[in-house]
């Protein structure tokens, strides 16, 4: 296990495009290991490669702790429903604010292995696969607040 220094807001990695992963090998998973850790060590509930220094269309969510997703090139393929909550991030400590998202997000991804997997989620989940998403896209949460003055 390896903590990943976690890059703040300013940092010009998170606001790059982040390039699809084509090579699924064992450096990957390593990553995504030490992704989860990172996240687990700073009470976070996902994680996208952009956030440790690494422009690659890969990210980790876990909202309770136990459902453990690793989402490889993933895509929101339908979304049905809002929501709106309070999003915080790891790479902007201190800031929340109101974002609005789907209630529920179809998502298709690779694993770590390159196999071809796809995700329903709600509420929580939703939340999180959406806000890591978007940071592969060099988007962050404060981009999109309702509240913004
Ligand atoms: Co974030």
């Amino acid at each position: 296990m390896a903590l990943r220094n976690i890059l703040k807001y300013g940092d010009p990695t998170l606001r790059q495009k982040c390039y699809e992963v084509t090579i699924f090998n064992e450096s990957l998973g390593i990553l995504l290991d030490d992704m989860k850790d990172t996240m687990f060590a700073a009470d976070g509930v996902g994680l996208a490669a952009p956030q440790v220094g690494i422009p690659k269309r890969l990210c980790v969510v876990c909202v309770d702790g136990e459902t453990m997703y690793e989402l490889i090139n993933p895509v929101i393929v339908k979304t049905s429903g809002t929501q709106r909550g309070q999003e915080g991030c790891l790479s902007i400590p201190g800031e929340h604010a109101i974002v609005e998202r789907p209630k529920t997000v179809w998502v298709e991804a690779k694993d770590r292995y390159g196999k071809p997997c796809s995700y329903k989620v709600s509420d929580l989940t939703a939340v999180a696969f959406c806000h890591e998403i978007d940071h592969l896209d060099g988007t962050l949460f404060i981009d999109k607040t309702v509240d913004k003055k």
